[in-house]
This record gives structure tokens, sequence and C-alpha cells, in this order.
């Protein structure tokens, strides 16, 4: 494994990372999860994503499990805080009031007395950005939370924090977590050179497009059976916007890039992520241990400028760029 600073933070974090978002505590069993986890940390992962929100909480008590008798100090547990955890109208969003029971519900869950990185999972347009901003403050200085970041959050809102957090003294925001893949680039044009300038290291998610850029789904056909494609707890969903004749036949168009470089597809699209040098980490997710022995393989891997246009030429216009593609909802969900 290698390892990258997050963002200017002293902070470092594990290039791969592993995620459990709709996998733990609900599209796998226990067994399978803690089997995931346990292959992560064999391989050298020592960077662990989760937030309150997945399995309806129960993938970070999973997480808590899995990871239990594993030295605190060699980890670095990431969670997340915005959307709703329970029924009520104070169970969501970026108040001082929800984001400090959440805090307190994922510590319990996930047995640990302090989270590495705090990420605030979408932009709260229903709270002032102070509010947020000096909640997560407070909690860094109680020691519940080292570092504080978001996620999907556009380069105008990070520019605002930021100079909130400067103007009042508050902690600085060390990391950004975005969608990021060779399908999906909506952050270079704004929010890279944004963070580039200002410290921030992008921790990027469905670096594999959700399993897509492994080349498993077939254009015309049905997808294999038991993959996200399939999955009814919302991944199936999220994957749809890739799964169009036009994307998925040029993915197989990448197969013998990734060939000719002696590469899994996973690997191959983990690798593209982690040439950006401003992503601190790429945070795969995998449904079995046999996924992250083969993901992990892209650590210090280097696609050379004719790979890279390589790649561009096949996937050309299905890429998408318009940074207008990252948003957060505009009222509460
Ligand atoms: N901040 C946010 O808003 C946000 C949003 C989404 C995700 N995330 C984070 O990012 C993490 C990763 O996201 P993701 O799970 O979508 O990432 P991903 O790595 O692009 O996709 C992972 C899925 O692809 C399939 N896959 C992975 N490796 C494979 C391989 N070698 N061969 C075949 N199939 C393979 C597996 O699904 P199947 O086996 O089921 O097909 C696996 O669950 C999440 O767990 C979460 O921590 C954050």
């Amino acid at each position: 494994m290698e390892f990258r600073h997050l963002g200017r933070s002293g902070l470092k974090v594990s290039e791969i990372s592993y995620g459990n978002w709709l996998t733990h505590g609900s599209q796998v069993e226990e067994d399978a999860a803690k089997q995931c986890v346990q292959a992560a940390l064999d391989e050298g992962i020592t960077t662990f994503d989760t937030a309150d929100v997945y399995a309806a909480t129960k993938a970070e008590e999973v997480l808590g499990r899995a990871l239990k008798g594993v030295r605190r100090e060699s980890l670095e547990i990431f969670t997340k805080v915005y959307w709703p955890t329970g029924p009520g109208q104070n169970d969501r969003g970026l108040s001082r009031k929800h984001i400090t029971e959440s805090i307190n519900g994922s510590l319990r869950r996930l047995q640990t007395d302090y989270v590495d990185l705090y990420q605030a999972h979408r932009f709260d347009y229903e709270t002032p950005l102070e509010e947020t901003l000096k909640t997560f403050d407070d909690l860094v200085r109680q020691g519940k939370v080292l570092y504080v970041g978001v996620s999907e959050w556009n380069a105008d809102q990070i520019a605002q924090a930021l100079k909130i957090a400067d103007e009042m003294g508050f902690d600085r925001i060390v990391s950004n977590q975005p969608q990021y893949s060779m399908l999906w680039r909506v952050i270079e044009g704004e929010i890279v050179p944004l963070s580039e300038k200002e410290g921030i290291g992008q921790i990027v998610w469905s670096p594999i497009g959700q399993g897509v850029l492994t080349g498993k789904y077939l254009p015309g056909q049905r997808p294999p059976e038991g993959s996200r494609a399939t999955d009814g707890s919302g991944g199936s969903a999220m994957i749809a916007r890739f799964m169009n004749d036009d994307v998925l036949t040029r993915v197989q168009e990448l197969k013998p890039i990734a060939a000719d470089l002696g590469l899994s597809m996973a690997q191959l699209a983990v690798a593209w992520v982690l040439q950006n040098p401003n992503v601190s980490s790429a945070i795969v997710g995998a449904s079995r241990p046999e996924q992250v022995r083969d993901n992990v393989k892209a650590a210090g891997v280097k696609l050379d400028a004719d790979v890279l246009k390589r790649i561009d030429d096949v996937l050309g216009s299905v890429v998408e760029r318009d940074p207008a593609k990252t948003q957060s909802p505009s009222t509460r969900p």
C-alpha cells in the first residue's frame, strides 16, 4: 500500500480506502462484511469510510464490530452526517442539534472515542454555514473529531466555508468527498483547482463507477445475478446513469488497454483516479473479499500520457464533465 497526505494536513491515509455504503448491513451479510474488512486490513488498507445513514445506521455498527480489536492508532476512520437517520425533522441536515446527536450515535456504533475525519455529507441550505462550522469546530475541540471535511459541495460552497473558518478561527476543511472516475470528471473544472490552492484533498467515491468500469455489465444483456445493478436497496438507481449501451460498449473497448498493462479493469479504473495528485484516496467498495484484493493492486501504479490518451479516445463523449452536476438537495431530504 502507498500512503498520501489528506490534503495539506499532517494526516496520512492509504491511497486506497475501503467504504461500506450499500454493502454492510444491507447487501452482504455480517460474515462477508467482516471478510471484506479483514481482506482490506491484510492488503494494507488503513482508511475506512462509512456514514451514519448507510443501511439506516447498521453499516457503522457492522464496521465497528469488524474493526474491534484492531489497534485504533493504526486506523483512520471516516464517517459523515447530513442524510436522515430517523423520522424527525431534526434527524437530518447540518444543524447544531443534529450534528451533535449524530456524532454521538456514530461513535457509539463504531465503538470508538473519536473519528479521524467527520464529513458534511451534502451542503445544507437550511442551516447557516457559521452554525455548521462552529459545531464542527466544537467537536474538534472536544476530541470527538480530528479533522473535518465535506462531500459533494460545489466550489463556491467550499470557498465560502474556508472564508468563514479563516475569519472566525474555526478548524479548516481538509478534504472533499466527490464522485470521481474515468466516466465522471465533474470536479476537474472548478473543485480541483480550488482544492489545490487551498490544501484540500479529494477522497473519491465510486472510482470503479459502482462496478461498471470492471466491464462486467455487457451492452444489451441483463446484469449478472447479485451485482449492484440488480440490488434493490438504492444501488440500482444510482448505477442507472451508466447503464446504457453507449457507455457499456465503450467500457468494453477499455479491455485491451488494461490487458496491455497487465491490469484488471478494476485496477485500471482505480489507478486512473490516483493519477490525479489532488486525490488523497480512492474509496473502493466491495461485496466480496476477492474484489478488495483485486482492487488494491492499483496502489502505486503509474499510467503514462499515452495510456491516458487512449482511455480518453475510447470514452469520448460519454465522459461527464459539467461542474453543475455537483449538487446538494435544495431543501433537507
Ligand atoms: N459521499 C458520498 O455521497 C458517497 C456516495 C457513494 C459512495 N461513497 C463512498 O464510496 C465508497 C465506494 O463507492 P462504491 O461502492 O460505489 O465504489 P466502487 O468501488 O466504484 O464500486 C464498488 C462495487 O463495484 C463492484 N466491484 C468492485 N470491485 C470489483 C471487482 N474487482 N470485480 C467485480 N466487481 C467489483 C462491487 O459491486 P457488486 O459486486 O455488487 O456488483 C462493489 O460493491 C462507498 O462505500 C462509500 O464509502 C460516498
